[in-house]
């Protein structure tokens, strides 16, 4: 049994002009299959909650990591440095969102290359799960820009607070794929060379499932539901669905295609508090035409799933 995941480069193809520069890289990252046994351990004694926005999944994993590893990844994103400013979207910038702080390319690069050991728990699992579900899972090019905007595929972002404008302004999706993708998935059960269409049902059978991991962290002294600055998600109109709220360690896994901001921070003003999310932007892709991703990860993620109770309709208890 392998002991380290292997992370396998390529180069995605680009299908649209739009992202065409010197900015962009087309840099993906495979993670092979190979199940490790403590993901899968992790997989069966760890909570997860399901809830499903207009049909699109929607995942919380808490207690994934060890204790010593919770302190670990609190101390790596509290001593890195983010050199970026950061905007929910374009749009935002114009509209006057005060920025958050990210990485730039080289701190992310660092961090994402760099693996460390609590880190490497998280591509255990993007390898465990691409063995258990027969399926290529990658990461979607590590950055398309265009102009002022650009979109990376693994980024953290870092804030003290958030304002309600900015919970307006900086909801996004991570990937629009009833809309047009901008590269090319390879099609592996077809000829070699081929895509899938760039419109596509997010995974429907035979399709490609683009989700977005997102791992939080905060300082020692953050109180998640006081606090606020986790994920709010929304329905396709535009309605809150759903708040996550923003714990140490707490994965969040979501189709990427579900409207989201964060959210708005409520912290006293004495108060010096951080959160952060890494967030992997990914595609599982499957080997085989009759394979249905979204539907194969949810009874992989069976045992002891607990759905997150509804109050309204269409509104979910937070989370
Ligand atoms: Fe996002």
């Amino acid at each position: 049994m392998q002991e380290l995941p292997i992370v396998r480069k390529s180069l995605a193809v680009l299908l649209d002009d739009y992202y065409a520069n010197d900015k962009t890289s087309l840099l993906t990252f495979h993670f092979e299959p190979a199940s490790f046994s403590s993901s899968l351990d992790r997989l069966k004694s760890c909570s997860i909650k399901h809830a499903s926005i207009d049909n699109k999944d929607f995942y919380i994993l808490d207690q994934f990591f060890l204790e010593e590893e919770e302190e670990e990844i609190r101390e790596l994103f509290e001593k890195a440095s983010y050199s970026r400013f950061s905007y929910g979207s374009l749009e935002s910038i114009d509209k006057g969102e005060k920025p958050g702080r990210s990485m730039n390319n080289q701190e992310r690069w660092s961090l994402f290359s760099r693996y460390p050991p609590a880190i490497r728990e998280v591509y255990k699992l993007f390898s465990t799960l691409a063995d258990q579900m027969n399926a290529d899972l990658m990461t979607l090019p590590w950055e398309l820009c265009h102009g002022k905007a650009s979109a990376p595929s693994i980024i953290t972002n870092y804030h003290e607070e958030i304002t309600e404008e900015s919970m307006l302004n900086g909801k996004h999706q991570d990937c629009n794929p009833q809309g047009m993708i901008s590269f090319g998935i390879p099609l592996l059960y077809g000829q070699e060379g081929e895509f899938h269409d760039r419109q596509f049902i997010n995974g429907d059978t035979g399709k490609p499932w683009m989700i977005s991991l997102m791992l939080y962290s905060t300082s020692k002294d953050f109180l998640p539901s006081e606090y606020q600055m986790g994920t709010v998600f929304y329905h396709d109109d535009g309605q809150e669905a759903l708040k996550a709220h923003c714990v140490n360690t707490r994965m969040v896994l979501f189709e990427g295609d579900i409207s989201h901001s964060t959210d708005v921070s409520k912290i006293p003003s004495e108060k010096k508090v951080w959160r952060t999310s890494y967030v992997f932007k990914l595609v599982m892709n499957p080997k085989k035409k009759e394979q249905n991703l979204k539907e194969d990860f949810r009874s992989l993620m069976q045992k002891g799933l607990q759905e997150i109770e509804k109050v309204a309709t269409g509104l979910y208890a937070r989370v």
